[in-house]
């Protein structure tokens, strides 16, 4: 009998073919390379609250540890974890050290309407289980492409995985040379502030450099936005230098119209990926005159509910008892993947689709909004 993906994809009925000739695994062996794979690469983990960090009056860091102690499993500087709670989920990058393997932390702060980052803030306590999944995420350092002299432009809560790429240079001592210049909106309200000027202070690898919006009195630093005049200010020329760019959504295309001023490369600049966009109809491909507040009907096997076309598939889905697997929530890690089977999604353009998933009709639901009435399969 013909398997049922044979004609969904291009190539499928080969890749078919192909496993029906394998020999089979040894079942011995299919259990031992599993456990490997779900120590290095686990789909979820259960980790108990040790610490709970005051940084700022808006910012707090949860340190997580195996309940048993245990080793976590390893990740790199810049990767995030998704954290699941009130029948959501939020990716936060991890702020510690990769090499060390005690314990993640995760630094939080408050932002108007963050349900979750404040809910986090409010409620978790010590002793608490936090359900997580394992580290992800493909805004870390790639020394082949990246060099060994990187520029981070961080805004608030960005500065998140820089800290973590900082902490990695410090513990392991590498010769790498790595410039953060970070935006905050007061000097009162900078994170990690004493260990990342004493980290730059004892290591000549590291350098600090804080931009603040509204500075207190007592402020003698660099101000107002991280622009191309003071980039060049503080980094001197970019030399194409492999420049990150962590914050705020808004910090994103002012940051690319600075540096694209400074003439540096499209592909010498990366951008973590941040949620959803704020405004999908604010996109230049929203089609015009389709009203964002209308309610649209969506259809997921015997669930039927109505949901605004602004509000993203994977919220809506989730609102309705419905959960996807999920990652970055941000368009990038695919775990969010449905099928449209019937009606038409905007695809945001946070949405890094595969070609082939375009083609069989998949959608990234944590950045999709559902133009049409729709039908989908999970
Ligand atoms: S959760 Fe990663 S693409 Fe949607």
């Amino acid at each position: 009998m013909k398997h049922p993906l044979a004609d969904r994809f291009d190539g499928a009925a080969t890749i078919l073919a192909e496993i029906d000739a394998r020999v089979p695994d040894d079942r011995q062996h299919a259990a031992d390379t599993r456990k490997v794979v779900d120590t290095y690469h686990p789909k979820r983990l259960h980790l108990a609250v040790t610490e709970i960090i005051d940084e700022t009056a808006t910012s707090k860091t949860f340190r997580l540890a195996n309940p048993d102690g245990t080793s976590l499993p390893p990740f790199l500087a810049g990767q995030y974890v998704n954290v699941f709670i009130d029948d959501t989920s939020r990716p936060f990058a991890l702020s510690s050290s990769p090499a060390r393997l005690d314990h993640y932390d995760l630094t939080v702060r408050r932002v108007p309407n963050g349900r979750i980052s404040n809910l986090l803030i409010d409620t978790v306590r010590v002793g608490e289980i936090l359900t997580t999944t394992g580290p992800m995420g493909t805004f870390h350092h790639n020394p082949l492409f990246h060099g060994d002299e990187v520029l981070f432009l961080a805004g608030g809560s960005g500065v998140t995985p820089a800290m973590s790429m900082i902490r990695e240079i410090a513990d392991r001592r590498s010769g790498r040379r790595f410039h953060l210049i970070y935006g905050s909106r007061s000097d009162d309200d900078i994170v990690f502030r004493d260990e990342l000027d004493s980290l730059s202070t004892e290591h000549p690898g590291i350098r600090v450099d804080h931009v603040i919006g509204w500075p207190t009195k007592g402020w003698s630093g660099p101000t107002g936005m991280l622009t191309a005049e003071t980039i060049t200010a503080l980094a001197g020329s970019l030399n194409s230098r492999m420049t990150y760019v962590c914050g705020p959504q808004a910090l994103y295309p002012y940051a690319l119209s600075q540096l694209t001023v400074l003439g540096q490369p499209r592909r010498r600049i990366r951008f973590e990926a941040n949620g959803a966009p704020a405004n999908p109809v604010a996109q230049p491909h929203w089609p015009s005159g389709v009203d964002p507040n209308e309610q649209i009907t969506v259809t997921a096997g015997a669930t039927s509910f109505r949901t605004p076309r602004k509000r993203p598939l994977l919220d809506a889905l989730e609102d309705n008892g419905i959960r996807p697997e999920v990652g970055c929530r941000s368009g990038e890690c695919s775990l969010c993947r449905v099928r449209i089977i019937k009606g038409d999604v905007h695809h945001a353009e946070e949405a890094k689709l595969r070609l082939s998933d375009e083609k069989s009709g998949y959608t990234h639901s944590c950045v999709a909004y559902p133009l049409t009435d729709v039908e989908i399969d999970l």
